[in-house]
């Protein structure tokens, strides 16, 4: 018998999540967006999987989900956005991550210091995680964006996202969190803590691969 232990990398595609999406490969492919028949098929049922997206996320209404092919392009569109608003423009020129990030934010984060902006790295402790005082120390009137992951994929430790975004909200710092480790293994309400972006990737809990947010 095979065993698979390897979740954090990628899981298997409910069997659920499939049959909910079989009818819009053949049967039903209109664009949602276009004005026929064939639309008409596919634009309630995109709404719906929209509205399940912000109730699992526990996201009000005047949050904004941005449906991308993957976090790995999710986490380049919340680091290069900032990047465009906030440092080409002058206005910032630096940024806080965590030492242990996922690539996709280590390599973007490393392109932004090659345009000039300056990035605090920060080091995890002995349980694995960055602490929230650390964060503090970091922020300068400079401070563009903080961005620190959720959970580890690797150690599974949690960060102190709540307690990070705190300190963001009282210095007027933008807060980013990965969350992809996080959702469908803890409680995850953005309602709950201030957050300015969370990134997911469905093939992390039982969704399809190419499909993030
Ligand atoms: C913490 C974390 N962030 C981002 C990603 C990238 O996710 P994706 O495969 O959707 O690009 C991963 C995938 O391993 C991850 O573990």
């Amino acid at each position: 018998m095979r065993v698979y232990l390897d979740n954090n990398a990628t899981t298997i595609v409910d069997p659920y999540v499939k049959a909910e999406m079989d009818p819009f490969f053949v049967e039903k492919y209109g664009n949602p967006n276009s004005l026929h028949a064939f639309a008409g098929e596919t634009h309630l049922p995109l709404k719906t999987a929209m509205e399940k997206i912000y109730a699992g996320i526990d996201a009000p209404k005047e949050d904004s989900v941005v449906i991308t092919s993957c976090a790995t392009e999710s986490n380049n569109w919340v680091l290069k956005s900032v990047y465009f608003e906030y440092i080409l423009t002058g206005r910032k020129n630096h940024i806080i991550v965590s030492e242990v990030e996922h690539p996709s934010i280590i390599a973007t984060a490393k392109f932004m210091e090659s345009q000039g902006c300056k990035v605090t790295y920060l080091p995890i402790n002995h349980e694995g995680i960055i602490e929230a005082q650390s964060v503090r120390e970091s922020i300068t009137d400079k401070t563009a964006l903080v961005s620190v992951m959720w959970a580890n994929n690797e150690t599974g430790a949690i960060f102190p996202v709540e307690e990070i975004g705190e300190i963001c909200a009282e210095k007027g710092v933008l807060f980013h969190t990965d969350g992809v480790q996080a959702i469908g293994k803890i409680p995850v309400s953005v309602k709950s803590f201030y957050v300015d972006y969370l990134t997911f990737s469905a093939h992390k809990f039982h969704g399809p691969k190419g499909v993030g947010g």
